[in-house]
């Protein structure tokens, strides 16, 4: 099992109608290719994990990075694992106000800050781990 985490900042904002869109589209496609995983969304700042087959996850990962609804887009983790964080969503999504508030902070100052290596793989696993359903 192969996951990629990355960082990225939407051009503009998003309503809620594209948003919704957006999601609609990614689970159809992650569906087809069994790629899970979770889009936390803060203001214009996107936190996603990815995570599937490597071949799929990076398949699905190449559009993502093309897509010019957003940029900045740093990857931050690209780990192998013996399992998924999250096998039941084809893409969850959770705004900032669902995480508690030392998740929040951490996930506040990551996305406001320069220096990326300021923040240890860690503390990003720590962040998605918290939405992790528990069975
Ligand atoms: C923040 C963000 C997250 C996205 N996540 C996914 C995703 O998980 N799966 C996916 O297929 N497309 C995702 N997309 C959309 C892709 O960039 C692209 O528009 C889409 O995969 C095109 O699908 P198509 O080739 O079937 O038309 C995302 C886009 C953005 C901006």
């Amino acid at each position: 099992m192969y996951r990629i985490m990355y960082l990225s900042r939407a051009v503009v904002r998003f309503s809620d109608d594209e948003l919704e869109e957006l999601l609609l589209k990614a689970r159809q496609n992650n569906s087809k290719r069994n790629v899970t995983g979770l889009l936390i969304l803060k203001g214009r700042s996107f936190l996603q994990c990815l995570e599937g087959n490597k071949e799929d996850v990076l398949e699905i990962f190449e559009k993502i990075k093309n897509d010019d609804r957003h940029d900045s887009l740093i990857e931050v983790i690209e780990e192998e694992d013996s399992k998924r964080y999250f096998p039941n969503w084809y893409m969850g999504y959770k705004t900032i106000n669902e995480l508690d508030e030392v998740r929040t902070k951490k996930l506040i100052d990551f996305s406001e800050s320069k220096n990326i290596n300021a923040f240890s793989n860690d503390d990003i696993s720590e962040i998605f781990k918290e939405f992790i359903e528990v069975k």
